[in-house]
């Protein structure tokens, strides 16, 4: 059984107006792993602060995990330590649930377990809610507890609060954010340190950035929950993780880096959700940004949002993307939160989703093929004269009109395997739908004077 004295308020700092020391809120961690250890850190390094400002002492009394021995040194020895969730997510004396083990199916069992008997939630698992987050969220309301999620986008940047309610005035026109850390920091290692990807990758893994399956921040899969998350809350829409157009990091090469800086850009995996006249794109690709804009000078590990709304303008956010102290920033506001707003009833909470449940709308999405962007084109093609008005001839027949072109010298290619390695012709488009550059892929693939596929991006200029 969890110890009596575990439980036990701490006596309050005496401040200058003493006041009864209101009861602790009892925090049950789930898996003490990069985010679970980097939280009880935390909480246990700034324990006074963090209650002069909760209002009540914020406790961690219990834990569980796989391997006891592994996290036995990773807690205080207040700490309760089990390796039965199940039992932690029931026990009657635990305020909160901190879920921390990541991935969906026990994840989702244990937080609705969780609910049914009367906890609120803390959780910065992005699959679990871009999966599940309806169902999870109107368990919640149906019990009348909170679920909190400040980790689980852009970890340590507030921007979770920021839409909820800095923003709650506004109409959200378009959202654009790098919020993934592990690709951006593989993307700014590959263009900075010449790394190579496999390298960039094994170093984002050490330094625990990356997820237990990395193809999930490389494949963009990860940054396209986050995009779920933060469309819902935009826009006042049910989570639509499944129709985000996804495109991952894998296939950029080099030369891509090269052509982009002297075009002056440079590619970045971008999240975009932006309402348009027929409804709302959601998409997650990489993508080249102008050399000088915000998002572009985000590096590293380090996430960035801009939100553009009628009222407020632009408004941007930048921070750590990834880390354990830094995700724990995240899940300990949220926990302060819930110390601050426990027992309030429904009336005084803030919606999960920005919006109230009963009115989030489904909103009609834009098919991805119908996305609206200029484009990158990068054509490998053979020696001779004529070669550029060939593919400009094609491009036209696609309705797709160049703005301008860079002929790659040759000490500038890219021998690596896979890369360029001869001649190349890299265009920027004018403005036109997905469906049409394809179309243009297409065209040039049937030339004789193209040897082998282009490589298309998108160019994204937000504004
Ligand atoms: N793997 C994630 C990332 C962790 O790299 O962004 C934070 O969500």
């Amino acid at each position: 059984m969890l110890a009596a004295s575990s439980l036990s308020p701490l006596s309050p700092s005496a401040g200058p107006l003493s006041r009864p020391a209101p009861a602790p809120l009892r925090v049950g961690l789930l898996g003490v792993g990069t985010v679970g250890s980097g939280t009880a850190r935390v909480l246990a390094r700034n324990r006074a602060l963090i209650r002069d400002r909760s209002g009540r002492d914020i406790a961690l009394c219990m834990a569980a995990a796989r391997n006891l021995a592994r996290a036995r040194p990773l807690l205080g020895p207040e700490v309760e330590l089990v390796d039965d969730a199940q039992r932690l997510v029931r026990h009657p004396q635990i305020d909160v649930v901190v879920e921390a083990i990541g991935g969906c199916d026990a994840a989702r069992t244990l937080v609705l377990d969780a609910i049914a008997h009367g906890k609120h939630v803390v959780t910065a698992n992005k699959a679990l809610l871009a999966l599940h987050g309806d169902e999870v969220f109107a368990a919640a309301r149906a019990r009348g507890v909170m679920v909190a999620f400040e980790g689980a986008v852009a970890v340590s940047i507030p921007i979770v609060k920021a839409l909820r309610e800095g923003l709650a005035g506004n109409r959200v026109e378009w959202l654009a954010g790098i919020v993934n850390g592990t690709s951006n920091f593989i993307l700014s290692a590959m263009r900075e340190r010449g790394w190579t990807f496999e390298a960039a990758l094994r170093e984002a893994q050490r330094l625990g950035y990356a997820e237990a399956d990395p193809r999930f921040d490389v494949d963009g899969i990860d940054a396209g929950h986050k995009l779920a998350l933060l469309a819902s809350m935009a826009f006042g829409m049910p989570l639509r993780f499944g129709a985000v157009a996804i495109e991952g990091i894998g296939a950029l090469q080099p030369a891509d880096f090269r052509h982009a800086q002297a075009l002056g850009h440079r590619i970045k995996l971008l999240a975009v959700a932006r309402r348009q006249r027929d409804g709302i794109e959601l998409r997650v690709r990489p993508a080249l940004l102008p050399a000088g804009s915000v998002l572009a000078n985000v590096d590293g590990a380090m996430n960035g949002i801009v939100v553009k709304s009628d009222a407020a303008g632009l408004t941007g956010y930048i921070g750590a993307g990834a880390g354990a102290e830094e995700t724990a920033s995240a899940v300990i506001a949220d926990l302060v939160d819930v110390a601050r707003r426990a027992g309030s009833g429904p009336a005084s909470q803030v919606p999960a989703l920005a919006f109230h449940a009963d009115a989030l709308r489904p909103w009609p999405l834009v098919p991805a093929d119908a996305h609206v962007t200029r484009h990158y084109l990068r054509i490998p093609v053979q020696a001779g004269a004529g070669v550029l008005g060939e593919l400009l001839d094609a491009l036209a027949g696609s309705g797709l009109v160049v703005q301008t072109h860079h002929d790659a010298h040759p000490e500038a290619q890219d021998d690596s395997p896979g890369g360029a390695g001869g001649r190349e012709i890299v265009l920027l488009t004018q403005a036109a739908p997905l469906h049409a550059a394809c179309q243009a892929l297409d065209a040039l693939r049937a030339l004789r004077c193209v040897r082998a596929a282009p490589v298309r991006l998108a160019v994204e200029d937000l504004a």
